[in-house]
């Protein structure tokens, strides 16, 4: 198991990046958005970190930081071949948010997993 990057729900951004570049002297590598979101990746050993702000309050994320507040959101893992751990997740019984791979953040194909499934953690395969 590797994981690629964890995802932290933030209700600021710029607040978020520049307290982890002051706390962690993290780097930050990446930054992109959706219609729903932006998002900031900052380097954290092998991995990555990715801050989550919603841009819209009925968005998933969006409704994550109303219910829990800001906090751990998800944990990504890396896959080689996102459609056999797909359909290896489903053998096993889990159940898939995501049917089809989509594109992530990254520009590579992404699926999430359940939390339900996967003891409470929203949990990402990104094909890496
Ligand atoms: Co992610």
């Amino acid at each position: 198991m590797k994981i690629h990057h964890v995802g932290v729900a933030v209700s600021d951004l710029d607040e978020a990046i520049a307290l982890y570049q002051k706390v962690f002297g993290a780097e930050l590598v990446h930054r992109a958005s959706t219609d729903e979101l932006t998002a900031a990746f900052l380097q954290a050993g092998d991995a990555e970190v990715e801050l989550l702000q919603p841009l819209r309050d009925d968005s998933p994320v969006g409704k994550f930081l109303a219910n829990r507040g800001p906090g751990l959101h998800h944990i990504a893992v890396a896959v080689s071949d996102i459609d056999e751990a797909i359909a290896e997740a489903r053998a096993d019984g889990l159940e898939m948010i995501d049917q089809e791979p989509r594109i992530g953040l990254h520009g590579t194909r992404i699926a999430f997993v359940h939390p339900k499934s996967v003891g409470g953690v929203l949990t990402e395969f990104v094909e890496a």
